[in-house]
């Protein structure tokens, strides 16, 4: 397979007349190498209590008319519970950058969780080595954390007070304590060129993730973000297919902010490239309260109805804990 270089990944990512056929060699590709198997992930998101004030995220501790939850240890692990009831093979635990989650708490969580014999994902953001050694050794299996971009000044604009460097580094250590790495990108940032996307998506693969998660920029109504112009789901969706042009046989989502631009982002994402998707299961009002970006859709999962969309378009749930393989 060869590999794209910059200036056809810009080409394709440019391409609007011609999306279409990129979106269908997108989807082949993914039928090819990961099958016709989606795989579930149940999405806890435990707290919106977070530390960082990055401008675009609507949970931003500068957001002061963000109502604030936590879940409590017992609250958490209920939830995993009833996601493993539901029949998730794997659960994601996700929250802003919440130190009240420290070291020993969050160890004692994943060890009572793994009893529920279910895969482990975090995304808890930046952490100590030692706190992502000690996750991964009480059972974590996957780790989540997005580099966002790879324009380190337009990171650095987004957040003043973040380090991509830091940021970049913790993903080293993620991967080298063997957790499966995801990570991924936005796009439509304020700023952010089509060259600059067409590097992020070589730096994911330089990296080597497992798996790749790529959404629209959302502009939050009370951010410092709020009148920009946000992504399309057009360029979203363009380039989740050169992701899965440039790692065959990688895991990646329709995203949840796809959906937010379009009723059917996520079904359209699964036929252009996507093999995963990350049903929420938290109760309607934590959902609202988790606001990264406005109109999240505010579903309750059911199992029937999903099957249902996924049967439509001729595929079918993935009944393992749908791990990242390596094809060759
Ligand atoms: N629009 C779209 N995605 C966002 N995220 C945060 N804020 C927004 C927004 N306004 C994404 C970031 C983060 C992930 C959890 O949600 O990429 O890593």
């Amino acid at each position: 397979m060869e590999v794209l270089s910059k200036s056809k990944i810009i080409a394709l990512l440019s391409d609007e007349k011609n999306e279409q056929q990129l979106w269908q060699q997108a989807d082949k590709v993914r039928q090819e190498n990961v099958g016709d198997e989606i795989h579930l992930r149940g999405l806890i998101e435990f707290s919106n209590i977070c530390r960082n004030n990055c401008l675009y995220c609507g949970i931003r501790k500068g957001n002061r008319f963000a109502l604030r939850y936590r879940m409590s240890e017992e609250e958490l692990i209920l939830t995993v519970k009833k996601a493993s009831q539901m029949g998730f093979k794997t659960v994601v635990l996700q929250s802003g950058e919440d130190l009240y989650y420290d070291q020993a708490r969050f160890c004692r969580i994943i060890e009572a969780i793994k009893k529920f014999d279910i895969a482990v994902t975090l995304s808890i953001g930046e952490r100590t080595y030692e706190e992502y050694k000690s996750f991964r050794e009480a059972g974590a299996d996957r780790y989540l954390m997005r580099i966002e971009t790879t324009d380190k000044d337009l990171y650095h604009k987004l957040d003043p007070n973040m380090s991509w460097q830091h940021r970049y580094e913790c993903l080293l250590m993620i991967k080298e304590l063997g957790y499966e790495l995801g990570s991924g990108i936005m796009v439509g940032l304020p700023e952010q060129s089509i060259e600059s996307i067409a590097e992020d998506l070589l730096f994911l693969r330089e990296i080597g993730v497992d798996m790749a998660g790529i959404g629209p920029f959302i502009p939050h109504p009370q951010t410092p973000l709020a009148k920009e112009q946000g992504g399309t789901l057009a360029l979203s969706l363009r380039t989740m297919a050169v992701m899965r042009l440039l790692m065959p046989d990688i895991n990646i989502p329709a995203t949840t902010a796809m959906e937010s631009l379009h009723p059917e982002g996520r079904i359209q994402a699964l036929q252009a490239g996507a093999n995963v998707v990350m049903p929420n299961v938290n109760s309607s009002e934590y959902m609202k309260l988790y606001e990264l970006y406005p109109n999240k859709p505010i579903e309750g999962f059911s199992q029937s109805d999903i099957a249902k969309k996924i049967e439509n378009i001729g595929r079918t749930i993935g009944k393992g804990y749908g791990s990242h393989k390596h094809k060759e």
